[in-house]
């Protein structure tokens, strides 16, 4: 029987643990070789001490890989640092050079140093803004020019890119500036890059997913399997399905969307758009100015809760 990713290779970023560990199994299971990527840095991001080896202690990446071919499936470890070029591009060669293609690229590593902005750090801004948003351009980057290479030598691609943006950064969250700020410029990215790589066969999606990992452990721990059921709603692996259709050539058609899923619920986000207007076609005094938002906004919907708030 014929499987939704059989002869694809996918590459997963930050899949050592939590989501991108889910995501990972779930395209193995659905017939792909995934190149497993995992730096293997604390949940700020602090590399951890190296063992008596000098090898990272953990080795999550290593671990996933070694997991998936224990099933049966095929991968292969990467744990170079996807927010550094070298680590970007050498994600893509790896993919290539092993098993000579790449269909689906999946950004999802990444870290959280929570702070109220008042407190924040400029390392702390400058570090998650880094390793979110600069660790899905430097992917995405390589990878489009692999598969505009490819198409330019005629043979476009069937290819997918799936980003994991947040609902800190559709809602903004409380305590979060900096991985609210890097969250919506991965739906900035999203849309220009589902723009921009149309032509070259490349599709790309983003997702806000929630599930119980170590970065939100203490956020859904009380979460537990619903006893009639035993259906865990927090499971990470409960958003890898939406990621592995997505990273699919069966979405054929669908690029440039946001969707929220946690347990069992999918949601099509919907974007920014015009809501009440007023169009004076000439300059206003700040007075008007002001009178006519007031009037707006009595028109307007409300806008969502920030998280926290
Ligand atoms: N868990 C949630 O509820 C939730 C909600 C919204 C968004 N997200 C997003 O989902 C993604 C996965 O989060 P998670 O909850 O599974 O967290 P996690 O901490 O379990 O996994 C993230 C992994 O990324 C790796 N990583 C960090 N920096 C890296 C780098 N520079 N290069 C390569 N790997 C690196 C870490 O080592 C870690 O294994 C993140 O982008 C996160 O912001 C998660």
């Amino acid at each position: 029987m014929s499987a939704l990713c059989d002869g694809r290779v996918v590459v997963v970023t930050g899949a050592g643990r939590g989501l991108g560990r889910a995501h990972a199994l779930a395209f193995a299971a659905q017939g792909a070789r995934v190149v497993v990527n995992d730096l293997g840095v604390a949940l700020d991001g602090a590399p951890h001490p190296p063992g008596p080896t000098g090898a990272r202690p953990d080795g999550p990446a290593a671990a996933v890989a070694a997991e998936i071919r224990a099933a049966g499936g095929e991968a292969i470890a990467h744990g170079g640092d996807i927010a550094t070029s070298e680590g970007a591009s050498s994600l893509v060669t790896t993919a290539l050079e092993t098993y000579g293609r790449l269909d689906t690229l999946v950004n999802n590593a990444g870290f959280l140093r929570d702070r109220m902005l008042v407190n924040l750090d400029e390392d702390d801004w400058d570090a998650v803004l880094r390793v979110h948003l600069k660790g899905h351009f430097l992917t995405l980057k390589h990878a489009a020019a692999h598969w505009r290479a490819q198409t330019k030598a005629g043979r476009t691609p069937d290819a997918r890119v799936v980003n994991t943006s947040s609902g800190a950064g559709l809602l903004g969250s409380v305590g979060q500036g900096n991985y609210s700020a890097a969250k919506a410029g991965i739906v900035a990215l999203t849309l220009v890059a589902a723009a921009e790589l149309a032509r070259y066969g490349v599709q790309v999606n983003a997702i806000a997913p929630a599930a119980r990992t170590r970065m939100t452990q203490r956020t859904f721990a009380e979460t537990m399997a619903a006893p009639a059921t035993g259906f865990d709603a927090m499971a990470p692996e409960n958003v890898s399905p939406l990621v592995v259709w997505l990273g699919s050539a069966a979405s054929d058609g669908v690029t440039g969307r946001v969707f929220e899923t946690e347990g069992g619920r999918i949601t099509v986000m919907d974007g920014w758009r015009p809501g009440p207007t007023a169009d004076r076609g000439a300059r206003w005094s700040a007075a008007e100015a002001g009178e006519t938002v007031r009037k707006l906004l009595t028109a307007a919907a409300p806008p969502g809760a920030v998280y926290g708030a």
